[in-house]
């Protein structure tokens, strides 16, 4: 990682609700997630400078409270990670999960493999360059997360293609979360979803809690994506030809 500069600005301290949402022997790689990002996160332009002295109570705790939402052992997939929000986080405050962090752009695939190698997460977490809707027709996740990447009614077209017949999609949105789901219905019902669910988690530990749209395959015995037309490739076929799209970064440590 690159040289830290006097003028980046101090990460700010730990603050006392990341041990309630922080497993207690994970708390420290927490801290150096957040250094990570107040320091190369921002030099890099990953981060804008504004939010590092917000760090804790803007980005990391939300995302962690979306914890709350995965069930245990759960494949994740996080669609446009960015700077690996909310994946990265997620990954910290859940040992138990396997995490894929998909994400476009080099730039930014490149800071993330070098912060799961400087974690030393590479066991759990793994770095994909891509595009959601190129995955589709290939692996399925029990969850799929995003966060500040597209409206609700882009993302169901990109991300459900992603999730498993009993897996779920989770959103985070802001206060316009209802909204959005309104604007959706008719993607929602041509995509064969059950009515989203409207979460809010994180509301004993965070001075306001986070607005997660939870969206369910409406009957997991029909899910097929994409849908076979007549003549079209085998379902091993399609896996082949999304996975050589799909370039990986993923570094061995
Ligand atoms: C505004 S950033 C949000 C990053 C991060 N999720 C966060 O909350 O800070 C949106 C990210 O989505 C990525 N992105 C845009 N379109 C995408 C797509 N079709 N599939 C996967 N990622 C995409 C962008 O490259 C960018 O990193």
């Amino acid at each position: 990682m690159s040289d830290v500069s006097r003028e980046t600005p101090a990460t700010p301290a730990l603050p006392g609700s990341a041990r309630r949402l922080f497993p207690a022997d994970r708390l420290t790689l927490a801290e150096r997630y957040a250094d990570l990002l107040a320091t190369d996160g921002v030099l890099r332009g990953l981060i804008g400078p504004r939010e590092a002295p917000r760090l804790w109570d803007r980005h990391l705790l939300n995302c962690a409270a979306l914890s709350e939402a995965v069930p245990r052992q759960a494949t994740v997939a996080d669609v446009g990670s960015g700077a690996g929000l909310p994946g990265l986080v997620l990954a910290i405050a859940r040992p138990d999960v396997q995490m894929t962090l998909l994400e476009p752009l080099l730039r930014r695939t490149r800071f993330l493999d070098e912060v799961v190698a400087s974690l030393g997460l590479a066991d759990q977490v793994e770095v994909r360059r891509g595009r959601a809707e190129e995955m589709a027709g290939g692996e399925r996740f029990a969850v799929v997360t995003a966060r500040a990447v597209a409206p609700l009614e882009r993302l169901l077209g990109w991300c459900m293609p992603l999730v498993d017949a009993d897996g779920v999609f989770l959103a985070m949105k802001g206060s316009g979360a209802a909204d959005e789901v309104a604007e959706a219905a008719a993607r929602l019902d041509a995509l064969g979803c059950a009515p989203p669910e409207l979460l809010e988690l994180g509301r004993d530990v965070l001075a306001e809690p986070v607005r997660v749209v939870r969206v369910a395959w409406a009957d997991p015995g029909r899910v097929g994506w994409p849908r076979p037309a007549a003549g079209s490739t085998s379902p091993a076929g399609r896996r082949r030809s999304a996975g050589e799209r799909t370039r990986r970064t993923r570094r061995k440590s």
